[in-house]
C-alpha cells in the first residue's frame, strides 16, 4: 500500500460516511480489531490488517455503485423512512424507488414465500385492521392485497365501488380519508381519477397504498412485476441490466405499464420496445422519465418488428372504461399475442406476462388463452408473486419486517403442492 493503513481506512471511513463502530460490523470485524488497524504504524498496538480486508475495502471505495450502496443501506436507517412520502409511510408511486430500495423490499418479499406457499404462518399484524378501499373494478389487488393482510395476521374492512360508500351522498375525498383513519390501521385505495389517492394520502398519517389511480400509476403492481422478471431471469440464467423488454397494448392509459417503465429504467443499458396501436401511444413525460441510464426506447407500431429478440413481453388490455370518445379501434387482429407470434418472433426464453384481467371476449384480440399451456407464459407466477410482494409492502410500511422470521409456526392445514395445473406443468419441466 502506498499510503498509511491509518490514512487508507479513515479515508474509506470518511467517503462511505460511516462510523468507527458501524465501519466494524459492516465490514465483517470486531471494533477492537479496527481500533488497532487505525493505530499510527510505529505504536506498540499496532496491527497491520489481513490483506482480504484490504482488498474488500478498496474495491468498495474504488466502485462507485457499491459505494453509494454500502453508504445507503447503512445510513438511511429502516427502509420505511427512505422510501417515504413527506415524511409519511405511505407508497403511491414507484418514482419513492431507487435500485438498491426496490430490492431491499424484494428481500423481505423473499422472506415472506414460506407464508405465501402455506408453509407457515405468522401474527405479526394481529389486531391491526386494513381498509380496502376500492371504487374501480377489481379482482386480484383487492383480494390480494386482503389476502397478504389477513396472512400476517391482520384483519380486512372492504368497501367496493361509489354507490356503496358515502361519496355516492357526495362526501369528499378528505372527509372519506381522515373518517378511515379512526377505523383502520392502513388503507388501500383504487380510484378512477389520476392523483386521487394522493389526495386520501395527504389527508392521513397512516399508510396509504395506491392500488390504482386513473390512468396515473399501479406501484404495488410494477413491484411484483420487476420481482417476477428478477425471479424468471435467474432461472434463465439471464441478467436484466441489458435485456430488451417489449410492451405491447394500451401504453396511454394503461397505469401498469406506467409505472413499469419508471421502475425498470432503474436498471441499465436496457432496450424498451414499445409497441401499440395508433392514438394510444405511452404518454411523452413517462417516455422522457424512463430514458435514462443508457435505456433505449423505440416505438413500434408493428408486433413482428418490436418482438423480434425480446427477453420479456408484457402485454396489456385496451382501457376502453377510460376513453373519452372512440379514440381508438383497441386491438386488431395482428395485435393478438398468440403461441404462433411468439413461436415466430422469439425464443424459448421469452417469458410473456399481462397484469390481468385479459379480456376473453370474441373480437378482444387480448393475449390468447392459447398459450396457457406454454412454460414461457408467466402470467400465473405472475398473481402468486402478488402476495409476497403485498406482504413486504405492509410489513415495511407497518415497521413489522424485523419481526417475520421469528415469528413464523407451521401451517396447519393441507393444501395441493401446486395451486394450478399451469404451475405442476411448469414444475414438471423445470
Ligand atoms: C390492471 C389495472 O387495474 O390497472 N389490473 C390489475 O390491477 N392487475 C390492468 C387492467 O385493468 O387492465
Amino acid at each position: 500500500m502506498s499510503i498509511s493503513q491509518q490514512a487508507f481506512l479513515r479515508d474509506a471511513m470518511r467517503r462511505l460516511n460511516l462510523t468507527r463502530d458501524v465501519f466494524a460490523t459492516r465490514i465483517g470485524v470486531k471494533r477492537r480489531a479496527l481500533d488497532t488497524w487505525l493505530l499510527p504504524e510505529g505504536s506498540q498496538e499496532f496491527r497491520a490488517m489481513p490483506e482480504v480486508v484490504e482488498r474488500f475495502v478498496s474495491e468498495i471505495v474504488q466502485n462507485g455503485t457499491l459505494l453509494e450502496k454500502y453508504t445507503q443501506s447503512v445510513q438511511g436507517g429502516p427502509l420505511r423512512d427512505r422510501i417515504a412520502v413527506e415524511g409519511k409511510h405511505q407508497l403511491l408511486s414507484v418514482d419513492q424507488f431507487t435500485r438498491e430500495s426496490v430490492e431491499e423490499l424484494f428481500r423481505v418479499a423473499d422472506l415472506m414465500q414460506p407464508i405465501a406457499r402455506r408453509q407457515k404462518v405468522s401474527r405479526v399484524l394481529e389486531g391491526a385492521v386494513l381498509g380496502n378501499l376500492f371504487f374501480e373494478a377489481s379482482t386480484r389487488t383487492r383480494v390480494s392485497f386482503g389476502s397478504a393482510f389477513c396472512r400476517l395476521g391482520g384483519s380486512v374492512c372492504d368497501t367496493t365501488g361509489f354507490t356503496f360508500s358515502s361519496m355516492a351522498k357526495g362526501e369528499s375525498i378528505y372527509d372519506t380519508s381522515r373518517v378511515m383513519s379512526g377505523y383502520v390501521d392502513a388503507m388501500v385505495v383504487r380510484h378512477p381519477d389520476q392523483g386521487s389517492v394522493a389526495e386520501f394520502a395527504r389527508a392521513t398519517n397512516i399508510p396509504v397504498v395506491n392500488g390504482g389511480d386513473g390512468p396515473g400509476e399501479h406501484p404495488s403492481q410494477a413491484l411484483l412485476d420487476l420481482y417476477t422478471i428478477l425471479t424468471e431471469f435467474s432461472r434463465l440464467g439471464k441478467l436484466l441490466d441489458g435485456a430488451h423488454i417489449a410492451m405491447v397494448g394500451d401504453l396511454k392509459y394503461g397505469r401498469t405499464v406506467h409505472s413499469l417503465i419508471k421502475l425498470l429504467a432503474l436498471y441499465k443499458g436496457i432496450k424498451f420496445t414499445l409497441i401499440s396501436p395508433p392514438g394510444l401511444e405511452m404518454p411523452a413525460y413517462i417516455v422522457e422519465k424512463a430514458s435514462r441510464n443508457g435505456n433505449v426506447i423505440e416505438q413500434q407500431s408493428s408486433l413482428a418488428e418490436g418482438l423480434a429478440g425480446a427477453d420479456v413481453i408484457y402485454a396489456t388490455r385496451v382501457q376502453k372504461e377510460r376513453f373519452a370518445s372512440e379514440e381508438s379501434e383497441g386491438y386488431t387482429p395482428e395485435f393478438q399475442i398468440s403461441r404462433a407470434t411468439i413461436d415466430a418472433h422469439c425464443g424459448p426464453d421469452t417469458i410473456v406476462m399481462h397484469p390481468l384481467p385479459r379480456d376473453s371476449r370474441p373480437g378482444a384480440n387480448d393475449l390468447s388463452t392459447d398459450l396457457n399451456d406454454d412454460p414461457r407464459l408467466a402470467i400465473f407466477r405472475q398473481t402468486d408473486n402478488g402476495i409476497p410482494i403485498r406482504m413486504a409492502i405492509f410489513a415495511v410500511l407497518l415497521g413489522v419486517e424485523g419481526l417475520v422470521q421469528h415469528s413464523m409456526r407451521d401451517v396447519t392445514w393441507k393444501h395441493p403442492s401446486h395451486v394450478g395445473p399451469d404451475d405442476s406443468a411448469f414444475h414438471g419441466l423445470d
